[in-house]
């Protein structure tokens, strides 16, 4: 899969395809990325790319030119634009799922007031909110949308990972321990030391539930849990911490 991004600002998003997991899928060939400078685009003496709002008002918008040679630089079949910006359709899991089929997505990265209506309407396929928030930059925003997309594909991360996400009902992560067995006092749930791979199983489901109801009660009215389950699930294991389990 490709990820094309037009940003004013290529250095902050280039070093997030340098490290780690992306870094390894990049050479793995599983994906690809070009960063595509809009203000190259920008025909006058000081490379212009913005402007002020027509009907007056606060702020700049980025202008239609610069952005409009630029998509067509990179225009190619079978391409998604999408556009980060608080006024679009909420990006989550399944957002992300739909657009890890496509081949390549063009990532618009916007600035300041927000980019020349003109533009959307003629080259933007989705346009997506990372969350109820705003954010001063469209490249973290898209970074976000990729980050979730890439490690979907085949072979990005390891195969067990994904299923388990896709086995969880939509609930939340159960809490994660490693070494050393004691740190400040306290002890990873003894039930994780147990060896007994059904209880380690039935505590983390009931972690997640317990977790969910707490957090994100709007998530566990969608997930797949039966009031049955809660209630064989807390008689056995609420009001523990897991330490009482499993020896
Ligand atoms: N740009 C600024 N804020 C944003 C948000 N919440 N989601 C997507 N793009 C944005």
């Amino acid at each position: 899969m490709k990820f094309t991004f037009l940003t004013l600002f290529p250095d902050l998003v280039r070093p997030y395809f340098q490290e780690s997991i992306m870094a390894k899928a990049i050479e793995r060939e599983l994906v690809e990325y070009e960063v595509i400078d809009i203000r190259a685009f920008a025909t006058d003496r000081h490379r212009t790319c913005d402007d002020a709002p027509y009907g007056g008002g606060y702020g700049m918008v980025m202008k239609a030119e610069p952005i409009a040679r630029a998509l067509e630089s990179v225009a190619r079949q079978g391409q998604r634009v999408v556009m980060p910006t608080p006024a679009g359709r909420l990006f989550d899991q399944t957002a992300a799922e739909d657009l890890s089929s496509q081949k390549e997505l063009v990532l618009l990265c916007g600035r300041y007031e927000g980019i020349d209506q003109r533009i959307i309407d003629r080259y933007v396929d989705v346009q997506l909110s990372v969350g109820d928030y705003v954010l001063s930059s469209g490249e973290i925003a898209s970074l976000v949308i990729v980050d979730a997309v890439y490690r979907l594909l085949d072979g990005v991360i390891r195969a067990g990972s994904l299923e388990e996400e896709s086995h969880s009902d939509g609930l939340l992560e159960y809490p994660h321990y490693t070494r050393p067995e004691v740190f400040e006092g306290m002890a990873v749930p003894s039930v994780l030391l147990s060896g007994h791979h059904r209880e380690i199983a039935e505590w983390r489901r009931w972690q997640q539930i317990e977790r969910t109801i707490h957090v994100r009660p709007d998530l566990f009215e969608r997930s797949g849990v039966t009031e049955d389950e809660v209630e064989i699930l807390r008689a056995k294991h609420g009001g523990t911490d897991g330490s009482d389990q499993g020896n």
